[in-house]
């Protein structure tokens, strides 16, 4: 029988198809794989593989297993040996993992040897083998692991009271938190340079939890005309239900801000920079200002800029949110939405939340998480190419008027300079033509889809008075929302690809 000595005690048989031949077998010596000869690597190509059974057998993790699935490798191989091993492991776990640099000696095994006395069936192996009395947890895997659970269990009693009086870390139920969630706030928090974040299903749902949390019965707030029509739509229709009423101010007017809160004892003002569909925007500063010497908070729904073009939290704003939906995910694959602040008012929030629901699907977390981790270059690009287009447009002869935050012709250019690094990747304008000559170049742009949304790689193009407000010309006539207006998002695609294609369909007109 040819053998590989490993340790004084460990003894590996390769021409058995990797049976161990002594129960003593714990684990490889440190670089083992990377010591042999290219001639016995070949000779012994299952070794990663037999590394991690051995560790599994033995009821310790690998230690940095370079191949193979992870510990349910040796689980199908119920022996005698398996049982010694695990025996011998747990006789002196501290002694062997202080003796494997990198081991990790807190994690349990996915099958420990308490599991296998009492788990005596396939049945019960199925229900709970790797899970019920332990788990293993790729702390070093280097993405975040989606951690698909509704609830959290407890060793005992005194692990319960430990977590609610704060001395044991852990979640409860799924509604209450989730780790890959928890990452994402935390990852948010970051960005925005604030205490707390909370994430929730929506962005519609963060502005509902948020106003439901921190604007008392019988209080009154104040907001602009230029909107997300569904959050408009919201405040008038089930604000009033708790009493709240409302006054809507045109975005540049301070005057009718001041008169708000010198009339009324406003709870909050709650206001998109830069807003929707016209990309106006609101001096942070200044308001938070007006509204702090009034006792009132200052909510900013930062969406159109993402936290890479504007940091509302640090020109005083109280609270941001997000339709995590739009450049956050950045993927036009996922809904979410967030409220980030002091943590003391955050809380709120999280409290009112965990009671309603409203709960972010830990897949979409993680998808959320994952186009995080491009924000910034996609945010860049789409900053760059959205000047240029804006720049472009402007010159058209077929463009009557173009609404961007970076161009000098823009009402508030002066402030966005002052409160962004960048201008969005959103391009309002109006076509010089009618409704059908708006929706003959609409329909003739090949490059970008025709859909709501926006902030995605997808160079997203949609006719307002069609998409968001084909159900009420009064609407749009109060909003000006004209039938020429065009909403165009910029996506990641190559500048001149996208030019050409609105010089073409631009010509159809
Ligand atoms: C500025 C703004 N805030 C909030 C929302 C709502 O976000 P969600 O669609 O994720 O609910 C939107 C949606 O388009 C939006 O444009």
């Amino acid at each position: 029988m040819a053998t590989v000595s490993l340790t004084p005690q460990a003894v590996f048989s390769t021409d058995t198809g990797g049976v161990l031949s002594s129960a003593t077998i714990l684990r490889f010596p440190p670089n083992f794989v990377r010591q042999l000869s290219t001639k016995a690597r070949r000779n012994c190509s299952n070794i990663g593989v037999a590394q991690i059974v051995a560790a599994a057998w033995s009821d310790r993790p690998a230690a940095r297993p370079h191949s193979g699935g992870g510990g349910g490798l040796g689980r199908g191989v119920a022996s005698s040996h398996a049982a010694a091993a695990s025996a011998a492991a747990a006789a002196s776990p501290a002694a062997e993992a202080s003796a494997i640099p990198n081991a990790k000696v807190a994690q349990p095994s996915a099958v420990t040897l308490a599991e296998r006395n009492l788990l005596g069936s396939d049945a019960s192996l199925a229900v709970h083998a790797g899970e019920r009395l332990g788990r293993r947890i790729a702390t070093d895997a280097i993405t975040t692991q989606v951690v698909n659970t509704s609830a959290y269990w407890f060793n005992n009693s005194q692990e319960l009271i430990d977590f609610k009086e704060g001395r044991h870390s852990s979640f409860e139920y799924g509604r209450y938190g989730n780790p890959t969630t928890e990452a994402l706030e935390k990852k948010m928090s970051a960005l925005e340079k604030a205490e707390s974040t909370v994430f929730v299903a929506s962005g519609m749902y963060a502005s509902v939890a948020m106003l439901s949390a921190l604007v008392p019965a019988g209080g009154h707030i104040v907001t602009t005309t230029d909107c997300y029509r569904k959050t408009r739509i919201y405040m008038e229709t089930e604000l009033p239900k708790r009493g709240i009423s409302m006054t809507v101010i045109k975005p540049a007017d301070m005057d009718a801000l001041q008169n708000a809160l010198d009339n009324n004892n406003v709870s909050l003002f709650f206001t998109e920079t830069p807003t929707n569909p016209f990309l106006r925007c609101i001096d942070i500063e200044l308001v938070s200002n007006m509204c702090h010497s009034k006792g009132a908070l200052l909510c900013i729904d930062s969406t159109f800029a993402s936290p890479i073009n504007q940091k509302a939290l640090t020109l005083g704003a109280d609270l941001v949110i997000h339709s995590a939906t739009k450049y956050i995910a950045g993927h036009n694959d996922v809904i979410g939405g967030c409220v980030s602040g002091r943590d003391e008012l955050i809380s709120k929030v999280r409290i009112y939340h965990h009671v309603v629901g409203g709960v972010l699907n830990p897949n979409a977390a993680y998808l959320i998480l994952r186009g995080m981790k491009t924000l910034h270059l996609r945010v860049q690009c789409q900053n760059n190419t959205a000047l240029r287009m804006a720049q472009f447009l402007e010159e058209h002869p077929k463009i009557a008027r173009v609404y961007y935050p970076g161009l000098p012709s823009h009402p508030e250019h002066h402030i966005a300079k002052s409160q962004m690094t960048g201008f969005g990747g959103v391009v309002s304008f109006e076509v010089a033509g009618d409704f059908d000559a708006t929706r003959t170049f609409i329909d003739s742009v090949k490059i970008p889809y025709h859909a709501p949304s926006f902030g995605g790689c997808e160079s997203i193009i949609d006719q307002p008075a069609i998409m968001s407000y084909w159900d009420s010309k009064e609407q749009r006539d109060i909003y000006g929302i004209k039938d020429n207006l065009i909403r165009f998002s910029i996506g990641v695609e190559d500048f001149e690809d996208l030019k050409n294609d609105l010089v073409q369909a631009l010509a159809k007109i």
